[in-house]
């Protein structure tokens, strides 16, 4: 289909010219019912979507548009297991990871239901284990701090998830995470633990990420300075992976090995046992009550008419500011201390998914697709770029998300908390115009040319859209949720831009050309091989290394 020749696609432009001039503060004076008209809820998530360029006619085209593009069938066809990562042959069902036990789903020739709970009942019986003691490392003490060691997505889903539920945590273990190559990441991490009472998760899909291998021959050189015999390697490293081959080769028990499937993307994965290092830090059953939030989503986004569907409607607005409006970048401002790597695992999952640039057949496509996610929580944010969200030229559309309920009641901060982000998207919205800013500066005292210099300066344009996303609690369930929200948003989004949601052939070729790089640090001659630049800072940086002493083995230094 020629998307941007379709007639929905035009409705949509000539929709934006007749629009364009009409600014949403106007809009809520002359349309009562508004937010109401534009909101949603699902169990525990209020969408208001009223402070948005729209009208009811720009939804309903949307929407057009939407059902145009075959989403109904495609959303079947991914809860159905149909291949639809077609460039790497797989399915796509991190939905299933989330299904209530009693379902039955057969994928060429798997049972997939019956897989997935053998791995859940093979996490919470060893969850059950260590957290209650049970699991002893090699000296006969308890663990107290579990390691994940992982990157993309082993390691940004868990992550971001305990750090937003730190408050439901049970308290008797510490969970760390190292994913960097950096190996100050991992010296750091490990600076204070004991190797008798530290349990190593490695976390790897393929199981050959360059990072993560390394990371985790550092970490288990590193645990023998401690427990010196191998053989104790058994009880303080599990692995998660699809590769059994290669974990066995890396030197752990096939038996404390947790699989996932092909069929899990990375970014998808948290809800797998990827998410062993979540069901540790909170236990199992605040695990399964996160799956069973995502459920909650997975289920509303199937059933839901469009007109009341959340991940659809988000992922539409997102295409009317992408496509029609020219907004090339969108914010995530979380007003919750606890969400603050939430914008950085949306980039993994909106980035890697949509950030491509051609369609389904392999043409380069002539719109825009996914745009550049970014944020950082409220009211830090304010703080820091909210300048150019409200005076800087273009438009930067922004999910707001605040809880109702804080984990932490202390004096005034919630109401303040909450006070900053409604007046942030009102201020947005309403801007402040000439004549404000003018009659402000009168009353301050200014007048002639002070007045007219400081007067441009003083102007907020206004007319900048918002979604306001209310949690009434940052709980597993909601959290299950509102991620979920945001995964579907991006498979709507990558149906109607028609392109493959599921790969990221994009991160190869810079793994590729490290490999190459990597001996040539060590190389006795200098190196032209590559462009002038490359050259260059790698003769730099071999020059650096040669002038340097020679010290012992700099895996063990790193330790003493
Ligand atoms: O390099 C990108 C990527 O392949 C991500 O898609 C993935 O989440 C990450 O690397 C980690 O991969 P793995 O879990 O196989 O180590």
């Amino acid at each position: 289909m020629d998307l941007s020749r379709s007639a929905e696609w035009s409705a949509l432009v000539s929709h934006h010219h007749d629009i364009e001039k009409t600014a949403i503060s106007d809009l809520f004076r002359t349309e009562q019912d508004r937010n109401i008209r534009f909101s949603v809820s699902s169990p525990g998530i209020h969408l208001d979507y009223s402070k948005n360029r729209i009208t009811a006619r720009t939804m309903e085209l949307l929407l057009d548009l939407a059902r145009s593009t075959g989403l109904e069938k495609k959303r079947r066809q991914m809860f159905g297991g149909e291949v639809i990562n077609f460039t790497e042959r797989r399915s796509v069902l991190h939905t299933a990871l989330r299904r209530p036990p009693g379902y039955s789903m057969v994928i060429d020739g798997d049972d997939v239901s019956a897989e997935v709970s053998s791995v859940l009942d093979q996490m919470k019986s060893f969850c059950g284990k260590v957290i209650s003691g049970e699991w002893r490392g090699y000296s006969g003490k308890r663990m107290t701090d579990v390691v994940n060691i992982g990157i993309g997505g082993s390691d940004l889903g868990p992550y971001m998830v305990t750090e937003a539920l730190k408050p439901f945590a049970h308290g008797s273990l510490r969970v760390h995470f190292v994913s960097n190559i950096d190996g100050s990441h991992l010296a750091e991490t490990l600076r204070g633990l004991k190797p008798e009472t530290t349990l190593f998760i490695v976390a790897s899909k393929t199981f050959t990420t360059q990072e993560t291998l390394t990371n985790a021959m550092s970490a288990r050189d590193w645990f023998l300075t401690g427990a010196v015999d191998r053989a104790h390697v058994a009880s303080h490293f599990v692995a998660v992976s699809t590769n059994r081959k290669q974990v066995e080769e890396f030197g752990i028990d096939a038996e404390n090995m947790f699989r996932f499937w092909d069929w899990v993307g990375g970014r998808y994965s948290l809800w797998s046992a990827i998410g062993l290092s979540i069901a540790l830090y909170l236990g199992f059953d605040r695990f399964s009550e996160l799956l069973a939030g995502a459920n909650a989503m997975d289920e509303h986004f199937q059933n839901a008419p469009f007109e009341e569907n959340m991940p659809v409607i988000m992922a539409m607005l997102g295409i009317w500011y992408n496509n029609f409006l020219d907004a090339r970048s969108h914010a995530i401002i979380p007003y919750d201390q606890y969400l603050h790597r939430f914008p950085a695992y949306l980039q993994q999952l909106d980035m890697e998914s949509n950030g491509k640039r051609v369609d389904r057949v392999g043409r380069e496509t002539d719109y825009a697709t996914g745009p550049v996610i970014w944020g950082e929580p409220g009211t830090n944010a304010q703080h820091a770029f909210f300048q150019l969200l409200h005076q800087g030229p273009g438009i930067v559309p922004a999910d707001f998300i605040v809880a109702l309920k804080t984990q932490n009641p202390i004096g005034p901060h919630h109401d303040m908390l909450v006070a900053n982000c409604f007046a942030q998207t009102e201020a947005l919205m309403c801007g402040k115009s000439e004549a404000e800013a003018r009659a402000e500066l009168e009353a301050a005292g200014y007048e002639g040319l002070e007045l007219r210099m400081l007067l441009p300066h003083k102007v907020f344009p206004g007319n900048r859209p918002t979604n306001t996303i209310v949690l009434d609690e940052l709980n597993p369930f909601i959290l299950g949720s509102l991620i979920a929200l945001y995964e579907h948003k991006v498979f709507v989004q990558g149906v109607v831009w028609d392109i493959n949601s599921f790969d990221q052939w994009g991160v190869e070729l810079g793994k590729q050309l490290a490999k190459v790089i990597l001996p040539e640090l060590d190389a006795g001659k200098a190196i032209g091989s590559h462009d002038a630049s490359t050259n260059a800072l790698i003769n730099r940086y071999r020059e650096f290394k040669a002038s340097q002493p020679l010290k012992g083995d700099p895996q063990l230094s790193m330790f003493d």
